[in-house]
């Protein structure tokens, strides 16, 4: 059964690491005959969430206006999310994290609209040695999975990598585009 694959990517560098990890799963899930959009958080301009409760208040999931509200419709006809970010400062980068901020309005107190979405996978990058370093990405990416009811499909995480295409050296893209392959 095709799935509807929202990929968000969040790095600034375009062909970087993380983003040749998502195309390389994106590879694989169309080759399973799945629809998926790619979603370059990065190379919109999108606030944080202001707090305001206003969510639905105008029809849309949030009151302003900016590069979220695109991502609106394709997170409301997503089946499955996946998440490709570098790691900055243990973390998402700040961009995806802003658009996960502005998912607030489909939290399910608050949501007129909720989210089909089943499934979420992580994909990041980080430039230092061991996997210690994704420790605090990986708690955050399951704890929202976890709170939103996604079934974790599936962690690529790739530490050493930090020049700009270095991650072409290492197993990760394979590796995710089967991951792809096997949704
Ligand atoms: C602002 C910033 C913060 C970073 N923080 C970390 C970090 O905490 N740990 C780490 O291992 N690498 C860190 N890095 C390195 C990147 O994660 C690494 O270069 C990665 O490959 C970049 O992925 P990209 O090519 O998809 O942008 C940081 C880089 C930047 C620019």
């Amino acid at each position: 059964m095709p799935k509807n694959i929202l990929v968000i990517t969040g790095s600034p560098r375009k062909d970087g690491n993380s983003e040749l990890m998502a195309d390389a799963f994106i590879r694989g899930s169309r080759s399973n005959g799945h629809e998926v959009t790619k979603f370059r958080a990065a190379s919109k301009k999108i606030g944080g969430c202001r707090a305001c409760n206003t969510c639905w208040s105008k029809g849309r999931a949030c009151t302003f206006q900016d590069g979220f509200t695109q991502l609106e419709p394709l997170l409301e006809k997503a089946d499955s999310i996946v998440f490709a970010s570098p790691l900055y400062w243990f973390s998402l980068s700040a961009q995806i994290k802003a658009a996960i901020d502005r998912m607030n309005a489909y939290d399910a107190e608050n949501c007129k609209k909720p989210l089909k979405i089943k499934e979420s996978i992580l994909l990041v990058c980080g430039a230092n040695e061991g996997m210690d370093i994704f420790k605090g990405v990986i708690e955050t990416y399951k704890s929202i999975a976890n709170y939103m009811n996604w079934e974790n499909a599936g962690i690529v995480a790739v530490p050493k990598v930090g020049t700009q295409k270095e991650v072409l050296k290492t197993d990760a893209v394979h590796t995710a585009e089967q991951l792809g392959k096997s949704l």
